[in-house]
């Protein structure tokens, strides 16, 4: 090329939750069945969506309109409805106008780090959701600024951590908050939010809150909307219906954007993803059609309510497996429908296996990890999948330091989930004492 083609960014883009698919993939191929336990699609993990909800769809997908484009930030009676479903909430108060749709939550990250001052960083978790952590090193071209989450402390964030980072680095504008979060399924206390609103405050910055998982807790917990503790700093909350609908083929997400009027530059950015969204025409219409006769059927409420109770069971029988070995860090999950499980210090050592029966299989997991500078939690992970064909994603992958892996909760049939389960607890003794 005579100029230089790729943008220095690129190289900070990767999705491991899709990567290990490639592995999996290879080893299916191979003669292996796969228990997929790496990506967080309900669907695809059989959950069958109610017959009525089903019906609203079919009569949409009769009706002429439905295949027209739609206003570039959405349908104005959805975002009408979900304006007073954040407004009933009793905190800060929205209008249509502060609403615009996009092509799934995917869309949305990736558009809101693009129209980022190069210079200026958005904080989020470590553990990070790479959606988020690749959009944005992509957009600095410099690795994620991340604040630690604790896995010694129920997950939640190491505010001194977060204060600190924000204090000495003044290229910080924003901080990310994945509330539920993935991938550790942890649910912030108000407290850690207030917290955390008070330090946007104090530095004159803005906040980002992935709230896909707002309505997915379960085992008492309650997650709190950032419209809710927000005050008057300026923030975006991200929602969409991949998950607690779920559709994610759908690829229908929004943003609604609090406190525009209490900064001018804040609103200028709202301003830009409006229009970015106006020059691509518009989003995915057909769910934005749906949205308001599903979210807002009284058959909804208790839909969720029971999909939701089915989750939190299903994160008991997960710890009641896994949290007795010691050589893990085991957190219950309260939200979404992960759950991080981390190695403690020193447990993880370069030679160990598992054993596998098959020669082919076994040979190309070992030409897989004989490579020096493999994390070790992704030894594990391949060894995991060689052996037992459970396919986790390791969590050096989602810009941490520490060595684990992520698991879903989605398994909705409870002996198969018990025996997956099972089944990693035993490769986990038999890897560790190898
Ligand atoms: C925290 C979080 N945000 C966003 C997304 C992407 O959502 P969408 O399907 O709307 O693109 C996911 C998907 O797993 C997620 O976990």
């Amino acid at each position: 090329m005579r100029q230089k083609l790729l943008n220095e960014g690129a190289s900070e883009l990767s999705y491991e939750i899709r990567e290990i698919v490639k592995k999996a993939d290879q080893l299916k191929k191979l003669g292996l069945t796969i228990s997929w336990e790496n990506i967080g699609d309900p669907i695809q993990k059989n959950h069958k969506l109610p017959q009525w909800i089903k019906d609203i769809v079919s009569d949409l997908v009769s009706k002429d309109d439905t295949y027209s484009y739609c206003p570039s930030k959405g349908m104005l009676e959805t975002r009408e409805f979900l304006a007073k479903q954040t407004n009933d909430l009793g905190g800060v108060q929205i209008t249509a106008e502060d609403i615009c749709f996009f092509n799934g939550l995917g869309d949305a990250i990736s558009k809101a780090y693009q129209f980022i001052s190069r210079t200026s960083r958005v904080i989020g978790p470590s553990p990070a959701y790479s959606t988020h952590s690749s959009a944005e090193a992509a957009h600095a071209a410099h690795e994620p600024l991340t604040y630690r989450l604790d896995p010694n402390n129920k997950w939640y964030p190491d505010l001194d951590d977060l204060y600190n980072k924000v204090k000495y680095n003044p290229n910080i504008v924003g901080i990310l908050i994945i509330n539920p979060d993935n991938p550790t399924g942890m649910v912030y206390p108000l407290e850690t939010l207030r917290r955390i609103v008070d330090i946007a405050k104090e530095f004159n910055l803005f906040l980002i809150a992935d709230e896909i998982y707002i309505n997915i807790t379960y085992n008492g917990a309650r997650a709190y909307a950032l419209s809710e503790i927000i005050d008057d700093v300026p923030g975006i909350s991200m929602k969409g219906i991949s998950k607690e609908l779920p559709w994610p083929g759908a690829r229908c997400g929004w943003m609604e954007y609090y406190n525009r009027d209490k900064d001018e530059d804040f609103n200028r950015f709202c301003n830009a993803l409006d229009n970015a969204k106006m020059i691509e025409v518009c989003s995915t219409k057909l769910p934005q059609l749906a949205i308001p006769k599903i979210l807002g059927d009284s058959r909804f409420k208790a839909y969720r309510e029971e999909t939701n109770k089915n989750i939190g069971r299903r994160s008991k029988i997960i710890a009641d497996i896994l949290h007795t070995v010691p050589e893990l860090t085991f957190n219950e999950t309260f939200g979404a429908f992960y759950n991080t499980i981390i190695f403690r210090e020193g447990t993880l050592k370069p030679h160990q296996e598992m054993k596998i029966d098959n020669p082919k299989i076994k040979m190309l997991v070992e030409a897989w990890v004989n490579h020096q500078d493999i994390p070790m939690d992704k030894r594990f992970v391949y060894y995991l999948l060689g052996a037992k064909g459970i396919c986790v994603v390791p969590i050096s992958s989602f810009c941490s330091e520490l060595q684990g892996f992520r698991v879903t909760l989605l398994e909705e049939d409870e002996e198969v989930l018990t025996k997956t389960f099972s089944a990693i607890r035993d490769g986990i003794v038999e890897y560790l004492h190898s």
